[in-house]
Formats: structure tokens, C-alpha cells, sequence
């Protein structure tokens, strides 16, 4: 008998008011709220799951290629998988296919999609029925960031108070129809693996940088200030909030010691164009991770002019322009061949 296969596809999202910093390592809570925006499908992580009598391990392969369970990657996502057998009282191991549409670790959170379409999937693979909330509880403590992707539109990572996390899971502000003015350009400046994983940099950065003291409370207000910015539609300040949390985050990478420098000089010449847009009043706003890819939201009516300056920039390798997106969902059995055949192999 052939084993059933579910398949998710999700797709990364971007901070307008970034994550940096966990106040407890293990259950990944962070120190502030943060806000992001669900990109639509253009990238996105098709993740096949299915889960068998048949074999004594879990097996995981990424856009073809088999990985090895040891990997820092894997296991992280493993611990959602475990954490949700856990719940269904399975003790089957699991077969995972995910493939990227996207460069993998360039910056472009393909560890948000991957999770929140691993999580999704196994959700449905092993006949959970839990709601968004407590999927995105499972999914922080794969990556944090990871679990603003189980929403589309406008999406809040509430900090939390609570010891056990159980306050700390997201919301959605507003769906992906809400504001369907907002264009995203993404401008891929490297492909290159990041050399600072975040988790490890953001560790560094809590633990030496005295100027992060005050990051958690700047996070906050302008989280606070963001929202209402969403529910009034004021772009304008949208993309000043957007721009200084990116060089908040910046500025405390750049206070850990020893410093941690994502950005490159193409990354600030897009810093220094989207500036010299927004001479006559906010039309488009930058935003970076942990990376030198740039992120610029602006609006329909501006994408034009933004698309004109960050083309005229040198050693910029690609512009996508995407929307906002409506969040993970089940797809038809995908990758059914290729989990059958590996089924069989290693039973
Ligand atoms: O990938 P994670 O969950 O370890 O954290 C990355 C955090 C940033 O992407 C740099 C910012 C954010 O809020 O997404």
C-alpha cells in the first residue's frame, strides 16, 4: 500500500519591524514584537510529507538532494516534526520533499517558507486539528521568524510575557487583500550563503552589544506605531518605520563585538537611492536581513520610479517585484513519485 502524501507550499516574509534577539534560547522568544508582510508565491517552498510504517528513520531532501539529519538545518526542522508526532501519538518516521523556488540562505528567509510549509503539511500528514496560532507556537521554535509565514497579509509575532511562550504566537493585522497597493521589489545583491548565521549572531549581539538594551523598547514603540500606520493606510509612515527598524537592527549588529556586518556597498547605495526617492515625502522604504539583499516596498503608483533607481545601480543581479501574499495552503499530492520511490529504497 502506498503511503499518503500531503503537500504544503508557503512563501517567505519580510519584517517591517524586525526580530533580533531571543529572551530564551531554547523555546526561541524573542525580545520584542515584530511585524511583517507574507510575500505572494513567486518564491515559495512546496514541502511533501508523508509518514511510514515502512521505514526506521526520517529522511529529508531538499530541491533533490538528500541532507544529512546532523545539519543544524535539518535539525531544526526536525524539532517541529517531532514536536507534532509528539502530539498525534505517532511513532512513524517521515519522509519530507521540499523544494525551493528561490536561492536558499541568501538572505531571503527560504528557512521561513521551508518551515511554515513543513509545519502546515505535517499538520495535515498526521490529522492534527489545531488552529494558526498554536502552528505558529510549533514553528518559532523551528526559526522565529519562520512563524509569521503561517499567515498571509499584514502579520504580528506578539512578544509574549509568559515563561512558556504561550503568549508568544502570531496574529494576522490585516489579510493580503487589504492593501493591494503595496508592491514589493526584492534586489538580490548575493547568492552567497550568509557567514553569521542569525541564530548565532543574534545570540552575540544580545549578549555583547550595550546599545541593544534599548532595542527591545525602540522595537516595541515602533511596532505599536506601524500598526496603526496599517490600519490608517499612511504609507508615508509605513516606510519611515520600515527603514528605521532595518537601521536599528543594523546599528546593534554593527555594536556586537566583534561586529556583524551584513550590508555591502551596493546594499548602501540602495539605502542612498531609496533616500534620494523619498526627497519630496516617503515613497518607498529598504529593508534588510541578515543579508545584503535589499527588500524595498513602495506603492502601484511609485513602483515605476523605484524600479528606474534600483536598476540604475550597479552589481544589482536581479529585481523582482512581488505582492503581498495570502499565506500557506494545501496543495494536490506533490512529489508522489519521488517519496514512494524513496520509501521503497530504505525500507
Ligand atoms: O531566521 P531567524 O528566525 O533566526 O531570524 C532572522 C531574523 C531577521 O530575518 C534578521 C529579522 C526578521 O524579523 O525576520
Amino acid at each position: 500500500m502506498l503511503d499518503e502524501v500531503y503537500t504544503a507550499v508557503a512563501t517567505p516574509n519580510i519584517a517591517l519591524v524586525k526580530y533580533w534577539g531571543k529572551r530564551n534560547d531554547e523555546l526561541i522568544l524573542p525580545h520584542n514584537t515584530s511585524i511583517s508582510i507574507t510575500l505572494d508565491e513567486t518564491f515559495k517552498t512546496t514541502t511533501s510529507v508523508a509518514f511510514s510504517g515502512k521505514l526506521d528513520r526520517d529522511i529529508f531532501f531538499i530541491n533533490g538532494e538528500e541532507q544529512n539529519l546532523d545539519s543544524h538545518e535539518v535539525k531544526e526542522r526536525f524539532k517541529v516534526v517531532d514536536e507534532m508526532r509528539r502530539m498525534a501519538g505517532s511513532a512513524e518516521h517521515a519522509v519530507v520533499y521540499s523544494v525551493n523556488s528561490f536561492p536558499t540562505a541568501a538572505g531571503l528567509a527560504s528557512s521561513a517558507s521551508g518551515i511554515s510549509a513543513l509545519v502546515f503539511a505535517t499538520s495535515k500528514a498526521l490529522g492534527l486539528d489545531i488552529g494558526t496560532s498554536r502552528l505558529s507556537i510549533i514553528a518559532r521554535q523551528g526559526s522565529g521568524s519562520a512563524c509569521r509565514s503561517l499567515m498571509g497579509g499584514f502579520v504580528k509575532w506578539k512578544k509574549g510575557e509568559k515563561d512558556d511562550g504561550s503568549d508568544s504566537y502570531i496574529e494576522q493585522i490585516k489579510g493580503n487583500g487589504y492593501w493591494p497597493d503595496i508592491v514589493a521589489f526584492v534586489a538580490i545583491v548575493s547568492e552567497a550563503k550568509k557567514k553569521v548565521s542569525s541564530r548565532a549572531g543574534m545570540k552575540q549581539t544580545v549578549e555583547t552589544s550595550k546599545l541593544y538594551r534599548e532595542r527591545p523598547n525602540v522595537a516595541e514603540e515602533h511596532a505599536k506605531e506601524l500598526e496603526k500606520a496599517i490600519m490608517e493606510k499612511d504609507f508615508p509612515t509605513l516606510a519611515r518605520i520600515t527603514m528605521e527598524e532595518s537601521n536599528s537592527m543594523h546599528a546593534v549588529m554593527l555594536d556586537t563585538f566583534p561586529p556583524i556586518i551584513y550590508l555591502n556597498d551596493i546594499s548602501k547605495e540602495i539605502i542612498h537611492a531609496v533616500h534620494e526617492l523619498n526627497s519630496g515625502g516617503n515613497i518607498a522604504a529598504y529593508t534588510f536581513d541578515a543579508g545584503p539583499n535589499a527588500v524595498v516596498v513602495t506603492t502601484e503608483k511609485n513602483k515605476g520610479d523605484v524600479y528606474n533607481a534600483l536598476n540604475s545601480i550597479g552589481g544589482i543581479k536581479d529585481i523582482v517585484e512581488l505582492k503581498i501574499g495570502s499565506g500557506p495552503r494545501i496543495a494536490d499530492r506533490q512529489y508522489e513519485a519521488e517519496i514512494n520511490a524513496i520509501i521503497e529504497k530504505n525500507r
